[in-house]
């Protein structure tokens, strides 16, 4: 890792500080990513999957795609990266976790103010009265009616074409406005709005710290970019930052 020493030592006093995350943080649990020559988009084609139109032609594919990634979800265990960033959540008085994941995986690793744009494969709603399904509510290989209405069932995700949920992007863009530093971590940054937020971050003064395997299109206003698995990067900046801050 390399990080100048007045970066980390301006990192270690921060008072508001969040991180970024896209499925590479989950790459090293299993999750398969979404773009790259092994990314799921590379062979599966996102309008046809992840759109409401799509569930609504196919409800039985649509589910059978999340029960799918639901089981390799909750079969997936955190790893060095995700309990890096429940550490990293210690070390700061204010620390948001904006992720993209739908994993669960920051929430079952342990951090606490977790914010998710892309909503949460573990919960389910009724697309005709709203009724919640949440945790294992698929179990079989189709789609599933909502014994209260008899409306079909979908996974509480962001689709192409749907919009954020507000809450959830309102409370990313306070902590964007007021962030010292962003760490971006393991998210191509080509998706928006979630790839404005480092662009907030530098707009109000603050610093973007990028940690991915790759160059990404952030990379070039990143004020460092650290080349590398996450899990790894990121438990040496957590280690780097405690002993500033004299706790290691
Ligand atoms: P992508 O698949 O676009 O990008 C994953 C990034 O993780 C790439 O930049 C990789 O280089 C990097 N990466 C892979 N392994 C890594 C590792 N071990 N350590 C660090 N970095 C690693 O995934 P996202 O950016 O999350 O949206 O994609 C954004 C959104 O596009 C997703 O939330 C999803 C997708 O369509 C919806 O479903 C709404």
């Amino acid at each position: 890792m390399n990080l100048r020493i007045d970066l980390l030592r301006e990192l270690a006093s921060a008072k508001h500080a969040m991180a970024l995350t896209g499925a590479g943080i989950s790459a090293e649990s299993g999750v398969p990513t979404f773009r790259g020559a092994d990314g799921l988009w590379s062979r599966l084609n996102p309008q046809e999957l992840a759109s409401f139109d799509a569930f609504l032609r196919n409800p039985d594919l649509v589910t059978e795609w999340y029960n799918h990634r639901r089981e390799i979800a909750n079969h997936a265990v955190p790893n060095g990266g995700h309990l890096a960033l429940v550490q990293m959540e210690t070390l700061f008085p204010d620390f948001t976790l904006v992720t993209q994941n739908i994993d669960n995986l920051h929430r079952r690793a342990g951090s606490k103010n977790v914010v998710e744009l892309h909503g949460n494969i573990e919960r389910n709603y009724c697309i005709e009265c709203g009724k919640r399904y949440d945790g294992d509510a698929f179990e079989e290989n189709e789609s599933f009616k909502c014994p209260a209405c008899g409306g079909l069932v979908r996974p509480d995700i962001v689709w192409f074409g749907e919009m954020l949920p507000a809450d959830e992007w309102k409370r990313a863009e306070f902590a964007a406005r007021k962030a010292e530093v962003i760490f971006v971590v393991g998210t191509s940054a080509v998706v928006y709005p979630a790839a404005e937020l480092p662009v907030t971050v530098k707009q109000n003064g603050g610093k973007i710290i990028e940690v991915n395997i790759e160059a990404t299109p952030l990379s070039s206003i990143a004020d460092a970019t650290l080349q590398g698995p996450a899990s790894e990067i990121l438990s040496d900046i957590v280690k780097q930052l405690m002993e500033l801050q004299g706790i290691a």
